[in-house]
């Protein structure tokens, strides 16, 4: 018989630059929950930058780290887990995270996502000569992943106070009846 679900933790999934940083910040304090953003943690473990990994090691080994941290998180409580844009996009990962926590996806629409990345040199999956274009297709490839979280939430036109008010509300609610996988 397989595991019930337990859900002792919070994670926000969802494409680069939607705001989960933020949101999981803000929803952490409010539960009093360690926040724990993947990519600083894999930074921090590795000593070495997200951009030098996929440049030097190339991204399979950067998905191999998101793994085994996955595995890792199946023994955490008490946390909101910041999840990098990819993570999820992988079936197991998101199960895996699905039987100790909500797993909350933030959207935002290609332009928006645009618009809030295009500054920034730290994602080396958008340092490329065309990075609407590049977020249009990855975020197309990964929406039916995206899809399977538990709770899709809309960031459009809303502030993060507003979207981790959202979140919480969900999170409660779940922590009190675990939606079925
Ligand atoms: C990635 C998203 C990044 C980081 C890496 C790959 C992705 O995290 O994990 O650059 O595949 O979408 P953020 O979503 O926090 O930017």
């Amino acid at each position: 018989m397989s595991e019930p679900r337990e859900i002792r933790n919070l994670t926000l999934a969802g494409f680069m630059g939607v705001g989960k940083s933020s949101v999981g910040r803000l929803v952490a304090t409010e539960l009093r929950f360690e926040f724990v953003d993947t990519d600083e943690l894999i930074e921090s473990r590795t000593g070495v930058k997200i951009t030098e990994i996929f440049a030097r090691f190339g991204e399979p080994a950067f998905r191999k780290f998101e793994c085994d941290l996955v595995v890792e998180m199946a023994t955490w409580s008490g946390r909101v887990i910041s999840t990098g844009g990819g993570l999820v996009v992988n079936p197991d990962n998101l199960a895996s995270l699905k039987m100790h926590s909500l797993v909350a996806c933030l959207w935002a629409t290609p332009e928006t996502v645009y618009q809030r990345t295009k500054h920034q040199t730290h994602r080396p999956l958008l340092q490329d000569p065309d990075p609407l274009g590049k977020i249009r297709t990855l975020l197309a490839s990964r929406e039916a992943a995206y899809k399977n979280c538990d709770v899709l939430v809309n960031t459009e036109q809303r502030s993060v106070k507003e979207i981790a008010a959202h979140v919480l509300h969900n999170f409660r609610a779940a922590v009190h009846q675990p939606p079925r996988m």
